[in-house]
């Protein structure tokens, strides 16, 4: 759950008084796991900034945004990068140019992690995930791996990006018991207890396995390697049940530079990514439509505040005229 709580948030360029702009002025909006919302608005409504504080590019002047009952409403960008996924409306921001398509798969997998730790079979295991998810794009991208993101078109890389951004996260050890206790609703000393333990006793086990196979004689040397990896694994999979984030795919008007067929193509894609990985999502964009058929709530923003928010079957019941009246009587 994401919760922002009366969120104030201005900006003045020149310092003088007179030139001071609220643009969020005690926003309020909590979104709940697995939902998939479209948010509408006026330019310069205080979409984009919104944005900007969930992943922290910018901070509240008051207010506290939680995320999973965890307070992160001062916590730098880069220590929140791992809960977020973001796609722009610009394709040259979500991916580096001068990088391959797969060397940018690789960085997004590596998101919000100083030092990734050597892992078996990292990179094959990533390849052919990366290869196997552009296939279904259908937008010719797995066979250009190798090609720098910066000879692709925009639709390539807008798929490229949301790719990117809905990337299964691999959170180090480390992350994965800081952040059970970071989000542990109720007792932190107790969940913080049950973490480690669990950890410890899972490395113990593991490193007991790995000598014994170490110390077999009847093994030969890949058979050993192989099975110290898969001793490895269990326990790596021990410990990732205890990872408790799920990231939250925030989409900046990422369909508006393409073409007609390539945006939907892509919104199409979008849709299938969030309904089969369940991502709880935010979706900017200045099409009635797209904001009415997508998603299962609905969010329009005027004046520093929500002034509509309507979900389920009265979102369904809502017609591109409905949302249009609105915008004539907020604005
Ligand atoms: N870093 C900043 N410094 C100064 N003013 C800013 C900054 N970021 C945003 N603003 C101002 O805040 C207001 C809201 O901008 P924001 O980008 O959130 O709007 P938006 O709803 O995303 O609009 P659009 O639909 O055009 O993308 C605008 O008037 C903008 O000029
Ligand atoms: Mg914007």
């Amino acid at each position: 759950m994401l919760k922002l709580t009366n969120i104030v948030k201005s900006f003045n360029s020149t310092g003088k008084p007179e030139d001071q702009l609220t643009v969020l002025n005690g926003l309020n909006l909590t979104i709940n796991d697995g939902e998939f919302v479209t948010i509408i608005g006026q330019n310069g409504s205080g979409k984009s900034t919104t944005m900007n504080l969930i992943t922290g590019v910018i901070f509240p002047d008051s207010g506290t945004i939680e995320l999973n009952g965890g307070d992160i409403t001062k916590e730098k960008e880069y220590s929140r990068a791992r809960y977020f996924g973001r796609v722009f409306q610009d394709p040259m921001m979500g991916t580096v140019a001068e990088m391959s398509v797969l060397e940018n798969m690789e960085i997004a997998i590596r998101r919000g992690r100083r030092h990734s730790p050597i892992r078996w079979g990292f990179k094959k295991q990533h390849r052919e995930l990366f290869i196997n998810a552009l296939k279904e794009f259908d937008l010719g991208l797995d066979k250009r791996l190798n090609a720098k993101a910066g000879t692709l078109s925009g639709g390539q890389r807008q798929a490229l990006t949301l790719l990117m951004a809905t990337m299964p996260q691999l959170p180090s050890h480390k992350s994965i018991r800081k952040d059970y206790v970071k989000f542990a609703y109720g007792d932190k000393e107790k969940a913080k207890e049950e973490v480690e333990n669990a950890y410890k006793e899972g490395k113990a086990r593991f490193l007991e396995k790995k000598k014994e196979i170490l110390a077999d004689k009847s093994l030969k040397k890949a058979e050993k390697r192989e099975q110290i990896r898969e001793a490895f694994n269990r326990f790596d999979n021990e410990v990732r049940k205890f990872d408790v984030t799920k990231p939250l795919l925030l989409l900046d008007e990422h369909t508006a530079a393409l073409d007609p067929k390539t945006a939907k193509r892509v919104l199409t894609l979008t849709d299938k990514i969030v309904r089969e990985k369940g991502f709880t999502t935010l979706m900017v964009t200045h099409n009635m439509k797209d904001a009415l058929t997508y998603g299962d709530r609905l969010i329009m923003f005027a004046g520093g505040e929500i002034v509509l928010d309507v979900k389920g079957e009265e979102k369904k019941k809502l017609k591109i005229e409905d949302l249009l009246n609105r915008f004539e009587t907020v604005n």
